[in-house]
Formats: structure tokens, C-alpha cells, sequence
């Protein structure tokens, strides 16, 4: 029996933090042994705001350490760059001819982003979801493991799938069951779906937030990590609490330290409850340099030999293109496109 498939990316944008860890690499890493994994660098996401073209490439492989420095087994999950594979901005294409403009106008993301760029935004920032949906489609994956902040694009993805299939034939023309496109299932988990920034509970930790003190990076040292807790927005109460709406960076300071230290929520809730933040917050810290140390020494052991990551993402590009070919040379053919010659 085939292994359930899961497909998830990540932005080659700046280090990756806690939100990305916990939202999404974390899950990846517990559900690789049971999973059929493709696992991507979304480097033509990355282009769709201005970016450095001296940093791309290196941001690249600074993602594939991470993953491998997390736990992702590049003998067990496939690791590929998204733009090595030209059936992702093909793919795009031909959903964009079938996408409604209305569908991408009505994304959060994009909104967000779009005002931060002021008269700069690029059409590929607007299009940008319909190339998250090419990533996904393009490997029939059962699910897609990400952060809650992905849910409408994988909705609208599904919204595609359903279109694509609607227009062109609810059946494979391999004559099986299985309709044209699969059409994937979010896999959003309830804690650490929505790390907060540190400095701002009701503010999501990102990698563009200026303030390096809103967010843990997944490599930084011992020292920083001391800092940043140190420096880490609180509330004046004494006493912990999850969930009280009032005291959101409570609630995310203590999801961050159960989720870290793998104990129950109940019990974290019940040893933190008379817990006064000078003692919560060196046990916190504590908690992040035992979990992130490891990964740290990891990441830079793979990021000084460049041979070795460079030969998983070539047998992890190899991998991808088996199954992406296919589901594009089926999409096309529904189509009607001639054969080439
Ligand atoms: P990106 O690069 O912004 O984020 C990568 C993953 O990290 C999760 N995440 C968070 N989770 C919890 N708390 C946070 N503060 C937080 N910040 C980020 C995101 O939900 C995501 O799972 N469009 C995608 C990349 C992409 C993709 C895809 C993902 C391109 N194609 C196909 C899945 C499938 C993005 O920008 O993620």
C-alpha cells in the first residue's frame, strides 16, 4: 500500500523562525515516517517582492539545511528547489487562465503585503496563490501540513482543483476513478499553527517584522536566545494562564515552552499557574537553547559542505520531476494542447 503523500514549501526568504518551525517543519519532521514527503524551497515565491539576487541562491540552501537540521531525512523525504522544476511556472500559466481575477482580489495575504509595497506590488505578488496551487496540484498530495496564515490559499487551491476538474473532466482519462486533479486536505494543527511575535501578542511572528527582537530565528546562539526572552513583551500579572484573550503574549510564551518541552498543556498550565514571569522566563529560555542547540550545530555543519546539500536537492529534483511531469503532461492533455513533435 502507498504511503500517504504530503507536500509543504517554504519561502527562501531570511532565516526561518519559530512560526515556521512550529506551524509547519516540526509536523513535517513527526509525520515523514508514515508519509510519502516532497518538500520545497518556494525560491519563484520569493521573487515575487524585491529581493537580492546576490542572497537567492544562498537563502536556498540555508532552508534545505534547515529542514535536514530539523529532522527531515533526505533519504526518506523528497527535497527539491522549486524553480528547478519548470512544471511549477507551467503549470501557473494554465491555472491562470482558468482562475477568476476575483478569486486572487479577495486574499488576506496578498492585501497585507500589497500595502507594504505601496505602488510597487507586482503582478506575480497578486498571482502568487495560483502558483502555490501548480506546487500543490502538481503532486497529488493527500495533504498539505502548513500555519494557519496558509488556509485561504489552500482553499483557493482546492478551488482551482474543483474548477480545473469541473471544466475539463471529473474523470482521469486513464479511465480510474481518481478525477483529474486531486484535490488536497489542509493539515493545520491546533497549537503552534499561530506562533505571535514577541514583541506584540496579537501580531504574527514573521521574518519581515524589522525588529529582530519580534521573532526567534531557528540559529540563533545561546546568548541571543537569552536576550530575546529577556527582552520579550510580558503583561504586569503575576500567575500564568493559557487562553485568557487579555494576556495573549502569556498564552503564546507559554505555548512556545509546552510545545518545546513536549509536556501535556494541563501540565503546563497546572506547574506555571503560580508562576510569577522572572521565573517562567529563564525556564523558557532554557527550554529553547536544549531544543534549537542541536539544530544550530546541524545547520552549520551542512551549510560548510555545500557538495553534500547540493546532491540532495539534485536527487530530490530528480524525485519531484517523475510525478510533476506527469500530472502536467495529463493537465495538458485535457487541455487539447498538441503533442510536441
Ligand atoms: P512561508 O514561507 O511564509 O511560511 C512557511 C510555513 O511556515 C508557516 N508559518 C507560521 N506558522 C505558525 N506561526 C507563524 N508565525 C508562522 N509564520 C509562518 C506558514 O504557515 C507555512 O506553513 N506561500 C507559502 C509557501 C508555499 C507553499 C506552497 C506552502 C509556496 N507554495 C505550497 C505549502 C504548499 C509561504 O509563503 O509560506
Amino acid at each position: 500500500m502507498a504511503q500517504p503523500r504530503l507536500l509543504s514549501g517554504i519561502q527562501p526568504t531570511g532565516n526561518l523562525h519559530l512560526g515556521n518551525y512550529l506551524g509547519a517543519i516540526r509536523n513535517w519532521v513527526n509525520l515523514q515516517a508514515g508519509h510519502d514527503c516532497y518538500l520545497f524551497m518556494a525560491d519563484l515565491h520569493a521573487v515575487t517582492v524585491p529581493h537580492d539576487p546576490a542572497l537567492l541562491a544562498h537563502n536556498v540552501r540555508k532552508v534545505a539545511a534547515t529542514y535536514i537540521a530539523c529532522g527531515i531525512d533526505p533519504q526518506v523525504s523528497t527535497i527539491f528547489v522549486q524553480s528547478h522544476l519548470p512544471a511549477h511556472s507551467e503549470l501557473a500559466w494554465l491555472f491562470n487562465c482558468i482562475t477568476p481575477l476575483n478569486w486572487l482580489e479577495r486574499m488576506i495575504q496578498f492585501k497585507e503585503k500589497a500595502v507594504k509595497q505601496g505602488e510597487n506590488v507586482s503582478v506575480g505578488l497578486q498571482n502568487y496563490p495560483v502558483l502555490q496551487a501548480a506546487d500543490i496540484l502538481l503532486y497529488e498530495p493527500d495533504f498539505v501540513p502548513v500555519g494557519e496564515d496558509q488556509k485561504q490559499h489552500l482553499e483557493l487551491t482546492r478551488d482551482i482543483a474543483h474548477r480545473f476538474n469541473h471544466l475539463f473532466g471529473e474523470k482521469s482519462p486513464k479511465g480510474s476513478d481518481q478525477p483529474l486533479l486531486k484535490v488536497p486536505e489542509p493539515l493545520i494543527q491546533k497549537a503552534g499553527a499561530r506562533v505571535m511575535s514577541l514583541s506584540d501578542g496579537s501580531k504574527k511572528m514573521s521574518k519581515s517584522d524589522p525588529s529582530e527582537l519580534s521573532r526567534i530565528d531557528l540559529t540563533d546562539s545561546p546568548e541571543l536566545l537569552q536576550k530575546k526572552i529577556k527582552k520579550c513583551r510580558t503583561d504586569p500579572q503575576r500567575g500564568l494562564e493559557f487562553d485568557n484573550p487579555d494576556r495573549p503574549e502569556c498564552h503564546n510564551l507559554l505555548t512556545l515552552y509546552m510545545l518545546l518541552s513536549g509536556q501535556a498543556k494541563d501540565t503546563v498550565a497546572a506547574d506555571c499557574a503560580d508562576l510569577g514571569w522572572g521565573q517562567f522566563k529563564p525556564l523558557l529560555t532554557e527550554t529553547l537553547i536544549e531544543h534549537l542547540s542541536p539544530i544550530r550545530v546541524q545547520y552549520e555543519a551542512l551549510m560548510a559542505d555545500t557538495d553534500y546539500l547540493d546532491g540532495v536537492l539534485r536527487q530530490g529534483r530528480d524525485r519531484a520531476n517523475t510525478v510533476a511531469s506527469l500530472t502536467l503532461e495529463r493537465v495538458k492533455n485535457a487541455m487539447g494542447f498538441m503533442k510536441p513533435l
